[in-house]
């Protein structure tokens, strides 16, 4: 009989966006361990706390039948220094305590770097996911996590070329990156066919968009008979939504879109923060035309963004997201660290200039929208890539 290898890994949640990195992981390993091959993995999952409402966490448990975390580090919101910090002394004491062979972090908020951080100075190997995407922009929180995680991790998986190339470029060596394609893409076609069950259309009052589908997987997704189409729009970066000026630039964008079509807008708890110390909570009543939610869960969101007309966003994954799904995006950020979104995909860049965001908006709704393909390899099988390549190097 063949020897079975336990193998002990951590994999690390905190915020929003790390959930659906890590739920196709954990499909991968029961995968994997069901298949009986030389090594058994035992994955502990780890949540740090950095989100913490049933909104902006524990729905996405649910979402996407992610198990209940193992440990849960409950550090909750802070200063960076005060929350990396406190990441990083809680998730020492479960390195001591666990003694894992790997821990496998995923993105680039401050849950990834802390934990990275803590498992390289106890010498245990750690696996970055979504490595080498760069914004080239170091006031964005994100960009330092992202390029320290990657100077110390072993074990540097990415979603597409450039990554590999930014990383190459960086010094680091060509035997520690593997190319295997986006896990956020896994976990969306995965979850496709529950998310066009989910009610939030009726439930809002909304009707699919109709308008030209741009690539195949786009229509065969979505049938877009419709009456009243909506744009989906989502804002929490502190470059837009910390500094009133920029946010107001936004605003007026906003306004002027409105007259056109419904703006929906699920609301980051930063943002609302921002919004009632700024005196702007009457947004809701000044714009006609926006509906203002609170944030809304993994399945749901898909279904909006699926039907909607066009999205705007200044987050990272939608970039993505509405790549693979063909929908129009227009980003409210002066830079990307996911450029293949706007080479392949539907993706350009408005930041948070008035003119150039209401602009773009007409264009869409004028029919002239980006045409967008898939890039290579975000064909929902990027975790099982991952799997392989540790189970064949032994990692
Ligand atoms: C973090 C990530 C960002 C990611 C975003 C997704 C970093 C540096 N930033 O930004 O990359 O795109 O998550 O959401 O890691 N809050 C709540 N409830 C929560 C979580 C946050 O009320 O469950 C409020 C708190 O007031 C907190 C603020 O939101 O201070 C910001 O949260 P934080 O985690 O610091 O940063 P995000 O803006 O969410």
């Amino acid at each position: 009989m063949m020897n079975l290898q336990a193998l002990k890994w951590i994999l690390v949640v905190g915020a929003r966006p790390n959930f659906m990195k890590i739920a196709p992981l954990m499909r991968a390993i029961k995968k994997h361990n069901g298949e009986r091959r030389t090594l058994n993995i035992e994955p502990t999952l780890v949540h740090t706390g950095q989100h913490y409402n049933y909104d902006m966490s524990q729905v996405f448990f649910q979402d996407l039948e992610l198990p209940q975390p193992d440990i849960h580090l409950g550090v909750g919101s802070g200063t960076h220094s005060e929350q990396t910090g406190r990441i990083m002394i809680q998730f020492e004491k479960v390195l001591f305590n666990e003694r894992p062979d790997l821990v496998i972090v995923a993105g680039d908020v401050n849950s990834t770097l802390a934990c990275a951080l803590a498992s390289v100075k106890l010498h245990i190997p750690v696996a970055h996911i979504e490595a080498g995407l760069r914004s080239f922009d170091r006031t964005m929180p994100e960009e330092i996590n992202r390029l320290l995680t990657d100077a110390i991790s072993d074990y540097l998986f990415t979603p597409s070329p450039d990554a590999d190339e930014n990383l190459k470029k960086e010094g680091i060596p060509e035997d520690k990156i593997f190319l295997v394609g986006d896990v956020m893409v896994d976990s969306l076609l995965f979850n496709l066919e529950k998310a066009k069950k989910t009610h939030i259309l009726e439930r809002l009052s909304l009707q699919p968009a109709q308008q030209p589908t741009s690539n195949n997987l786009q229509s065969s997704i979505v049938n877009r008979k419709s009456v009243r189409p909506y744009v989906l729009l989502t804002l929490h970066r502190p470059s837009n939504v910390d500094n009133k000026d920029a946010f107001l630039r936004i605003i007026n964008a906003l306004t002027e879109i409105s007259n056109r079509i419904p703006i929906v807008f699920p609301i980051h708890p930063r943002t609302r923060k921002r919004l009632a110390e700024f005196g702007l909570d009457n947004l809701q009543s000044a714009i006609r035309n926006l509906q203002l939610l609170d944030p809304i869960g993994y399945l749901d969101f898909l279904n909006l963004m699926m039907h909607s007309t066009f999205v705007m966003t200044d987050s990272g994954g939608i970039q993505e997201e509405t790549t693979v799904l063909g929908i129009p995006c227009l980003t409210l950020r002066d830079t990307t660290e996911r450029p293949i979104t706007i080479s392949s995909g539907t993706n350009v860049l408005v930041w948070n200039d008035t003119q150039k965001i209401v602009e773009e908006a007409l264009k869409v709704l004028d029919g002239q929208c980006e045409k967008g393909n898939c890039p290579d390899l975000w064909d929902g099988n990027a975790a099982e890539r991952i799997i392989n390549i540790i189970n064949d190097k032994k990692l």
